[in-house]
């Protein structure tokens, strides 16, 4: 298939366009280079740097390459924290620029659509693992304009006959050997903590140790970007199948983040000092998703289910590039 990947320089998107060139299928990668960095793009996909807000750049893609099959849609304003700074970032350019996608991927007759939606629509789940069935309770603008986004493609599902899949990714994390986790400002843990033991930062602040939690840290489910990568081969291949499906994406294990810690001092042998801090708000104790469903309809199997194996996989890549894709 031909696949247009939009965020395609970015730390998912990029690693899943070289997963699809790897099982045969054509890239088209677009970016803004916003957060993405054109090193991340794998040799081998076409590569267009444009903004999902301009609309004649999506008018020319459009027109060069009119035998897309399939879409994955990655770009996005993604921060929780600053979209409660920025809210329009978010609940307007996230909405206009998944829209003006949606409008030409219509027109030009694709049929399958793949968002990367999120665990940030579970602010207050009621049973924990969190399975698809679980009320949506968006813990921020940033979640509200995924839902939204989710709700978009309903309607273009049943007005267009659009294909869909949306995959509520809960930690994304570790890397592969060729590409990782560069982000500007970095604020997911694995990747911070890694910072301490290159000698980036002083210590890792921890938001609370007074939750209902064992060691009363929060509790995260950590999902391997490979396998991430994996579950948008098989959603994509089985769309014309399954029709369009909504996925709770976690490896079914929660870590705390004292458990993260403890596994980066183990494998980088850094001391890794950390202080803890007041909780900060809106962080709920325990998030673990339940991946039932797209276990069972799509054979999908994480592969990486230990936290062990997922921060070598993070260090790998941070020590060989301990400045990012900057040379
Ligand atoms: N990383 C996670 O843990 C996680 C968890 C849940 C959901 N997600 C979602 O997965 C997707 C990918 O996340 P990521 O961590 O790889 O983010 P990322 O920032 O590394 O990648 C996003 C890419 O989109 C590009 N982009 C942003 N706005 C654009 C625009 N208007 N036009 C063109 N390109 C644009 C950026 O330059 C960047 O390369 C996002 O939609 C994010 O919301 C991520």
């Amino acid at each position: 298939m031909k696949i247009l990947v939009t965020g395609a320089a970015g730390y998912i998107g990029s690693i899943t366009s070289a997963e699809l060139l790897a099982a045969g299928h054509q890239v088209v990668a677009l970016d803004n280079l916003y957060q993405g960095h054109a090193a991340a793009v794998p040799p081998g996909a076409t590569f267009v740097q444009a903004d999902l807000a301009d609309r004649a750049a999506l008018a020319n893609l459009f027109a060069d390459h009119q035998d897309i099959d399939g879409i994955m849609h990655f770009a996005s304003y993604t921060l929780v924290g600053e979209s409660m700074q920025q809210p329009l970032r978010y609940m307007r350019d996230n909405l206009v620029n998944a829209a003006n996608l949606l409008e030409y991927s219509v027109a030009a007759g694709v049929r399958r659509f793949i968002l990367s939606s999120t665990a940030n629509l579970f602010d207050d789940p009621v049973r924990m693992p969190i399975d698809e069935q679980e009320r949506i309770v968006p813990g921020s603008p940033y979640g509200e304009s995924k839902f939204f986004i989710e709700r978009m493609l309903h309607w273009f599902e049943r007005i267009y006959g659009l294909r869909y899949a949306a995959l509520r990714y809960f930690n994304a994390c570790g890397d592969t050997p060729e590409r990782g986790e560069d982000h500007t400002p970095e604020t997911h843990l694995i990747p911070v903590v890694l910072q301490v033991a290159l000698g980036q930062r002083p210590a890792v602040t921890v938001f609370g140790d007074d939750y209902p939690t064992p060691d009363g840290t929060c509790v995260r489910d950590f999902v391997h970007v490979l396998d991430l990568a994996q579950a948008h081969l098989l959603a994509m291949e089985a769309l014309e199948r399954t029709g369009s499906r909504t996925y709770n994406l976690g490896n079914g294990n929660g870590f705390s983040v004292l458990q993260v810690i403890e596994t980066c001092r183990r494998v980088t042998g850094h001391p890794i000092p950390h202080t803890i801090s007041p909780r900060r708000a809106g962080d709920p104790a325990t998030l673990i998703a339940s991946s039932e469903r797209i276990r069972r309809e799509l054979g999908w199997q994480p592969r990486f289910t230990d936290l062990e194996a997922i921060v070598r996989s993070a260090w790998e890549w941070h020590r060989q590039h301990p400045h990012g894709y900057q040379e």
